[in-house]
């Protein structure tokens, strides 16, 4: 997900040729606003972490760009290419370094395993909208 940041500071097109200069084949894309509900609902596992409210907050602030994304490998390598979490501990060339202003608003969202990498592209996503 290239989240609302990102979005509205003009960095998408930038974003997705890094993804795909990286290697990584987009099997899915859409643009949508998250409501409070959907975006409440995608961040569930963070529930009970304190920035759970301001999180939900920033993601439904403006658009976002969801996608699939297939590559060998593709979670860990995804992870590196967008950097940590804190973009001030991001590595340079990272998305995050490049793109990121904040641990919150921190340009994108990579899947953490293969599971839910599973379950995060059919939160977004039917099988009539993946080629
Ligand atoms: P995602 O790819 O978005 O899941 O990021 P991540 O896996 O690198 O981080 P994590 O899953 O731990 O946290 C999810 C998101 O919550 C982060 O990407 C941030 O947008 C936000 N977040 C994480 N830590 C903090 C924090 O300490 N404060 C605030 N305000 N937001 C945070
Ligand atoms: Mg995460």
């Amino acid at each position: 997900m290239i989240k609302p940041d990102a979005v509205g500071n003009g960095h998408t097109g930038a974003i997705l040729n890094d993804i795909i200069a990286g290697g990584f084949k987009i099997v899915a894309m859409k643009y949508i606003h998250l409501s409070k509900e959907t975006a409440g609902a995608f961040y569930a596992v963070h529930a009970e972490r304190p920035f759970y409210g301001e999180l939900v907050n920033f993601m439904t602030s403006g658009p976002i760009v969801a996608a699939i994304l297939e590559k060998d490998n593709a979670v860990e390598d995804f992870r590196k290419l967008i950097g940590a979490t804190d973009p001030s501990k991001a590595e340079a060339g990272t998305v995050r370094n490049k793109y990121a202003k904040s641990i919150e608003a921190n340009a994108i969202h990579g899947s953490d395993s293969d599971e839910n990498a599973e379950i995060e592209g059919n939160f977004f996503f039917s099988q009539f909208e993946r080629f």
